[in-house]
């Protein structure tokens, strides 16, 4: 079957992953894919999850399947948690929750459900945006187009040109956009420019897709949801994935969900048997554990409170480390300003690095960036600050 086949290309950032753990190198550093790592270069299950875990392991009773759309506990906690307490669209119960396999699972779901019904549409994504973007709205059978988004002169947004574009974007079209901490540059929108996108959308009638994987370590859970409240408060049609991959550090439980709001409650009863209709024919019904995690820390004053906790603890540390960068760098006398990285959002920074800085550094260094120069801030630690800076300065010297 596969002789005449060509093989598929390694993933962009798991591939890098699976290079670095090859690498015998005793300094290496992973600074590619995006997972949270604490100040010993460990990726930790949170306090509050073993917390939960263990309540769990006293009341389960059952391994049987869950609802196509998940538990509706989850449901309702993730509403609260995306849109905020007392928001309208909850109080109008114009959103539709389905518990899905990582926010990649949501995304796809998402992009399947358009596509059934949205068949001439287009897809437009940032440039540049995370690699699996492109790939999961053409594998869902997606034109992509581009709108621009990151200013390598400036370091900043190219807001003007993103919203000219915007503009023109036909109505239907879906338009893809990263609610907070932009995978890979770190630039957001303000609140204003939000409002501004959001304002478009209603008024040309394209359909906004939020991937919001990052809530809670851009400035914190509330702040974070900036881009949701003015989509919400335009009324119009758009769609919301989720990941609790980072935010709740559940990485391998693959644990995300795909929320669709409509304009009203008769519209989104339609949505939702429609969402559970393209569940049911690509994965049936989600995987209990993770979900059951998120629905018990939620729906828990005290471990919730303890989650926000060790988010807010997540959040100051990778805010720690680009402050550390920056200095780490100035001083070692590279004269380039490389301030930008202080004002970036979540976990990731547009280094500015060159592509032959980024290959001279796995190659002399066995410092692992994404290509383009993404750097995972969260993969910094007080042990391999000095050897990146040393290494980043050597390599600008060059
Ligand atoms: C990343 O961008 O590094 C993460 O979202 C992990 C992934 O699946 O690519």
């Amino acid at each position: 079957m596969w002789k005449s086949v060509a093989a598929a290309p390694a993933d962009s950032i798991l591939g890098l992953t699976e290079a670095y753990k090859n690498d015998p190198n005793p300094h290496k550093v992973n600074l590619g894919v995006g997972v949270y790592m604490d100040n010993t270069g460990t990726t930790p299950i949170l306090q509050c999850v073993k917390d939960a875990e263990r309540i769990l392991l006293g009341v389960e009773q059952s391994k049987s399947y869950l609802p196509i759309s998940g538990d509706p506990q989850f449901g309702r906690q993730i509403q609260r948690l995306v849109f905020g307490e007392g928001s309208d669209i909850i109080t109008n119960d114009r959103a539709a929750t389905a518990h899905s396999p990582g926010g990649t699972g949501g995304l796809r779901i998402g992009a399947e459900l358009i596509k059934r019904f949205r068949p001439e549409a287009a897809t437009w994504i940032s440039s540049p945006t995370w690699a699996n973007h492109r790939g999961i709205f053409t594998a869902a059978g997606f034109p992509i187009k581009e709108y621009p988004y990151y200013d390598a002169a400036s370091k900043g947004l190219r807001f003007e040109d993103l919203l000219a574009t915007l503009n023109q974007v036909p109505a239907g079209d879906v338009v893809l956009l990263h609610a907070c901490c932009h995978n890979p540059s770190g630039v957001d929108p303000d609140e204003d420019q939000w409002q501004k996108i959001a304002a478009v959308a209603a008024d040309r009638g394209w359909l906004p897709f939020l991937d919001f994987a990052y809530q809670g370590l851009g400035v914190g859970i509330e702040a974070d949801r900036t881009a949701v409240t003015a989509f919400a408060a335009t009324g119009v049609d758009f769609f919301v994935a989720s990941s609790f991959s980072k935010n709740f550090g559940l990485y391998n439980e693959r644990t995300g969900a795909i929320t669709v709001v409509s304009p009203t409650a008769e519209e989104k009863n339609i949505a939702l048997s429609h969402l559970k209709a393209t569940v049911r024919v690509c994965y049936s019904n989600p995987p209990a554990h993770g979900g059951l995690i998120v629905k018990t820390i939620l729906s828990e004053p005290t471990l919730e409170a303890h989650w926000r906790q060790e988010l807010a603890a997540m959040c100051g540390r990778i805010v720690a480390m680009r402050q550390a960068l920056v200095d780490g760098l100035a001083a070692r006398g590279v004269n380039q300003d490389f301030s930008y990285i202080k004002r970036q959002k979540g976990m990731f920074s547009f280094s500015g690095l060159a592509d032959e800085t980024v290959a001279w550094l796995r190659e002399c260094k066995a410092i692992y960036v994404v290509g383009g120069g993404r750097i995972n801030v969260a993969g910094l630690t007080s042990a391999n600050i000095d050897y990146v800076c040393d290494s980043i300065a050597e390599a600008l010297r060059q």
